[in-house]
This record gives structure tokens, C-alpha cells and sequence, in this order.
């Protein structure tokens, strides 16, 4: 396409891409051959409700920007990703993105794309690097917030409750580091305590098997404190099994506003969730041209979120999209 394009204007692009790091457009054949942004997408895996709408929206909003989207599943695995990243290079994409399944270890491969010049985004997660000249910016939630959150609702909630199990992500993932970390700050100087704390990583199964667990070995449990809907609908299942009532006997608080979560929250088996939107994609189209045009963007994007009771989420669930 580029060569259908003015030469004036083709140089004016040319110059523009290859000064914000677009890699080699001249030999690269996704650019320069076809004047499309082809962009490299590393998704975490397949694990939650949230997990698939990002899919959706990221897959979505691609093809409406016209942008050609290389997608992989890393089905959890941090290996997996940065192979996926090095495959990226290789071809030598315009721009890569992705969702890191943990914080650390990412040092080498994002160097490896900076000096491939190859912008990269860090969609959804961040990563715990001290160098942040190795990615352009970072858009996703504000997981310290959504753990605050949380923990005020329980506080004003509370009744009588006391004893809270948690059901954390994934180890070592920034939102099940961070959420755990609003959600301590919020309920500090309480009588709340966290009297377990497992990973369910992030599964409908994990979160059931940890809460048989933590049914058979903690003599009260008053809450539970789950970092996404699927570990909050899968300990729903392990409450039932032991003959109580979830959000009765037991209060239940997750993280995300899928569909089953809001559907449970609206049938009163789950008492508050807070949102956590998996709707990047239109986001993360337009920072990728953004980028690939040299404009300046955020450092960092936060997306917007609210939360819902039983009865917001009654209202909500005819138009909710995920
Ligand atoms: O990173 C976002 C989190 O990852 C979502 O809350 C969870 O459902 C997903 O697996």
C-alpha cells in the first residue's frame, strides 16, 4: 500500500516510523510491503471470563483498525511468552503487546525488541523492571485501587464478620500482588483478618480446590476475598458442596464483572464486586499508531472502573458486554 502512497508522503511515514522505533521498514515485509501496522500480541493464556472478553476485544478491535494482529496463547507460562515475544522480532512486527503472566524476568527480551526497535505496549499487567525505557507505555487497571476497593466495601459491610480467606492470582502476577495489597491497606487497624490466603490461579478450578481446602482446615471463615469472579464462582461451588449458603453463611467478594460473576451477584451468591474491564483493545489500536507515528503518549493509561452490588448489577446485566 505504501507504494500506492505520494513519495513525499511515503518518506514522510517512512521517517516517522523508523524515528519512534518501528524496526526496519524497508526490509521488515509488513510495512513496507503493505503499509499495514502488523502488531505481535502475547496473551497470558485462557484462564478466566475476563481473560476471554480481552481476547475478544483485543481480536475485535484489531481488525476494525485495520491492523494485522499476530496473536499468541502462553496458556500461563512466562517461557511461552518470551518465546512468543522472540518469534515477534523475528518477523520483525511493527509493535508488540502483551500481558506479562508475572511481574519480573523480563529484563533481556524487552532489550532484545528495543534493540530491534520495536516498540513494545504492556497491556492489562505491568512488569517490575527499573528500566521503563523498555516499553512505551503501560494501559490497564489500577489493581492496588480495585484491592482498596474491596476492602472499604467489606469495612462498611462487615457486620460481624471477622475471619477472611483470600484466593490470590496467579503468584508473582501484578494484580494478584496488588490486589492483595489495596485490599491489606483498606481493612489495616480493623478487627478484619486474612486468616488464609492461597493462589487459585486465577481458575474456576483453583479457586474451588482451594476453598475445599481452606473449608476443611480453618474452623470460621466469615469471608472470601477472591482476586477474580472464576476463583469466586468455583469456591461458590465448594461452599454449596459443604452445605452453606454463599453469600449468606459466607460473604463473597471478587474482582472483574464478567457475566457469571454479575449473574451470581445478582442472584445474591456473591455480596460486591468491584470491575476490572478486560476492554483494551480500542486502547491499545490507537497507542499502537500513536506510537508508530512518533506522537508522545502517557507513560502510563489507567482504564476506568466502577464497582456493584447485588442490586447494580441486576440493572447492569441486560446491556453488559462481557
Ligand atoms: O490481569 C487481569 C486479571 O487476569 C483478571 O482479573 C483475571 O480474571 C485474569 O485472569
Amino acid at each position: 500500500m505504501l507504494k500506492k502512497i505520494t513519495t513525499a508522503a511515503a518518506a514522510v511515514m517512512l521517517a516517522a516510523l523508523t524515528a519512534c522505533g518501528s524496526g526496519d521498514t524497508a526490509s521488515s515485509g509488513t510495512t513496507a510491503d503493505d503499509g499495514k501496522i502488523t502488531m505481535g500480541f502475547a496473551q497470558v493464556g485462557a484462564e478466566s471470563g475476563w481473560r476471554t472478553a480481552n481476547t475478544k476485544s483485543i481480536q475485535e478491535s484489531a481488525e476494525a483498525a485495520g491492523i494485522e494482529l499476530k496473536f499468541s496463547d502462553a496458556q500461563q507460562k512466562q517461557e511461552n511468552q518470551i518465546k512468543a515475544i522472540r518469534s515477534y522480532i523475528q518477523q520483525k512486527v511493527d509493535v508488540i503487546a502483551f500481558s506479562p503472566v508475572v511481574e519480573t524476568g523480563w529484563d533481556t527480551v524487552l532489550l532484545e525488541a528495543k534493540r530491534a526497535n520495536i516498540p513494545v505496549i504492556l497491556t492489562d499487567r505491568a512488569v517490575d523492571s527499573e528500566d521503563t525505557s523498555l516499553y512505551k507505555t503501560f494501559l490497564g487497571s489500577d489493581f492496588v485501587e480495585e484491592g482498596k476497593k474491596a476492602g472499604e466495601w467489606l469495612k462498611a459491610n462487615a457486620g460481624s464478620a471477622v475471619n477472611v480467606v483470600e484466593l490470590q492470582g496467579t503468584t508473582g502476577a501484578a494484580p494478584a500482588i496488588d490486589r492483595k495489597e489495596g485490599f491489606e491497606k483498606a481493612i489495616a487497624g480493623t478487627p478484619l483478618k486474612i486468616v488464609a490466603s492461597q493462589t487459585g490461579d486465577f481458575t474456576r478450578s483453583g479457586g474451588k480446590q482451594v476453598m475445599e481446602a481452606f473449608l476443611k482446615s480453618v474452623p470460621q471463615i466469615d469471608v472470601v476475598y477472591a482476586h477474580n469472579d472464576d476463583m469466586g464462582l468455583g469456591a461458590i461451588e465448594a461452599i454449596k458442596a459443604a452445605g452453606k449458603v454463599p453469600g449468606k453463611d459466607i460473604k463473597i467478594i471478587t474482582v472483574d464483572a464478567v457475566k457469571d460473576g454479575m449473574t451470581a451477584l445478582a442472584a445474591g451468591e456473591i455480596n460486591f464486586i468491584v470491575e476490572c474491564s478486560p476492554l483494551l483493545g480500542d486502547q491499545l489500536m490507537d497507542l499502537a499508531k500513536k506510537v508508530l507515528k512518533g506522537e508522545e503518549v502517557p507513560a502510563r493509561v489507567v482504564t476506568e472502573e466502577t464497582t456493584f452490588t447485588p442490586e447494580q448489577a441486576k440493572a447492569a446485566l441486560p446491556t453488559r458486554k462481557y
